[in-house]
């Protein structure tokens, strides 16, 4: 058995971790910019998929920020995992695709995919995810020379090769045409049972097969729904 999944393991049966993310009252200010979230409370639980809905400027990324530990909110608590989010630092087991990116271009699309693996040590094999996000014949080129849509794509592999505990997406399917918007589907409701996903989207068509759905309207929860997604074998 490999590290990587005794440790999934270890993480799915502990009784800390019963919910992966768990938002308490939580609020954001920033300079000049109070409250852009005002008690937001946000539950994923083990596996689910989770969407964040809402309109430009709702705080959607703001939340990712925090859920992934990129920062601290200002007010309430973020834990995922059992741990305030800030403490994690290995995207092997939270992992961001942040809506900029975050891309290395110098780097080759497999190098950018493979960085938080390498730096964990941990095994994964990312061929079959380039291939699904038709990635495969671009594994060995720069990432800097690649489109918008293959550079979001690149991150969004290096987000779940990990198969990490929970992948925090923010809108990944922001610059998708409709056959990869299929494919970023695809990778998503096939992912293993233990990545709980988190994703800021107001792309009707990742809405479709969200768990539960979460709307946001100017930094506050207006409603929590259930998706229409079809319910996931755990
Ligand atoms: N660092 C910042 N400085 C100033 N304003 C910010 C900052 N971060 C977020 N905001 C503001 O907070 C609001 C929510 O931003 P964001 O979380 O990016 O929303 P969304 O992702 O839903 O578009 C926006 O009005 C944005 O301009
Ligand atoms: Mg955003």
């Amino acid at each position: 058995m490999s590290r990587h999944r005794a440790r999934r393991t270890d993480a799915l049966a502990g009784g800390d971790h019963q919910v992966v993310v768990a938002a308490v009252g939580v609020g954001h200010d920033v300079p000049g910019r109070p409250r852009v979230l005002d008690d937001v409370g946000l539950t994923v639980l083990p596996g689910e998929l989770v969407v964040v809905a809402g309109r430009s400027g709702s705080g959607k990324s703001t939340l990712c920020h925090l859920v992934a530990g990129v920062g601290r909110p200002t007010r309430g608590a973020v834990t995922v995992l059992g741990r305030p989010a800030h403490e994690w630092a290995d995207w092997t087991r939270v992992a961001l695709l942040p809506q900029r990116l975050a891309l290395v271009p110098e780097l080759s699309v497999l190098e950018n995919v493979s960085w938080p693996t390498r730096l964990a040590g941990v095994e994964a094999d990312p061929a079959p995810l380039l291939e699904a996000l038709a990635l495969g014949h671009l594994a060995h080129a720069l990432t800097g020379d690649s489109s918008i849509g293959e550079q979001q794509r690149t991150a969004l592999a290096r987000a779940l090769a990990p198969a990490p505990d929970l992948a925090v997406l923010d809108e990944p399917t922001g610059h998708q045409d409709d056959a990869n918007v299929e494919r970023v589907l695809a990778v998503l409701t096939a992912r293993g049972p233990g990545t709980a996903v988190l994703v800021a989207t107001h792309d009707h068509r990742v809405i479709a097969v969200a768990d539960r759905v979460v709307e946001l309207h100017s930094g506050r929860v207006v409603d929590a729904a259930a998706g229409s997604g079809s319910p996931r074998s755990r």
